[in-house]
């Protein structure tokens, strides 16, 4: 009986080892960046925060925002503030790969009229660096995320 219990075990690790001519398990897919940021939560944050810095930057003395933001940021505008959110959360959302989809305005479109400065796109930056910084975003996908961003700059300046 013991021998016929051997046997059938060294059958049964024959075919685990046959196992080996099967095909290579998957390598384990990455997190998309969207994923990396916190999906919609880890992105409206760094766009709440990045909002908040923009405000707080057009009341500093020397502002480089105030110019092309006052519009926005006064007589009752809060549903423009919204919908910019909005739009911010959908454009991030979707070009780091998240199920959001943009519906807003082309970068060209957007930005038309308002010519904005190389100075002004990079006081812009720095106030979206901040929002990544004061969420946490780690180095690497605040890098990711900072090339896409500055790969818009010539829809965006100029215009
Ligand atoms: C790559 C960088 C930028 C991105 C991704 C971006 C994104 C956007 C988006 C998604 C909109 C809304 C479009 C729509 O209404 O359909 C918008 C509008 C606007 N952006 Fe930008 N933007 C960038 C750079 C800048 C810079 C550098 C400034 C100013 C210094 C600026 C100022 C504005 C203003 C004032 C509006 C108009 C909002 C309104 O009229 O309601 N943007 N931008």
């Amino acid at each position: 009986m013991r021998n016929v219990l051997v046997a059938g075990a060294l059958l049964l690790s024959a075919a685990a080892c046959s196992k080996s001519s099967d095909p290579a398990p998957a390598a384990a897919t990455p997190n998309t960046l969207y994923v990396r940021l916190g999906s919609v939560n880890g992105v409206s944050k760094v766009v709440d925060s990045f909002l908040a810095n923009v405000i707080a930057e057009t009341q500093t003395s020397n502002t480089s925002l105030k110019r092309t933001f006052n519009p926005l940021l006064t007589s009752n505008n809060a549903q423009r503030v919204t919908l910019l959110r909005d739009n911010l959360i959908d454009q991030i959302g979707q070009a780091t790969g998240g199920p959001l989809v943009y519906k807003g305005l082309t970068m060209t479109a957007a930005h038309k009229g308002m010519a904005i400065t190389t100075q002004e796109f990079g006081v812009f930056g720095v106030a979206f660096t901040k929002a990544l910084t004061d969420n946490g975003v780690k180095d690497p996908e605040k890098t990711e995320l900072l090339t896409i961003i500055t790969s818009l700059q010539s829809q965006v300046v100029g215009q």
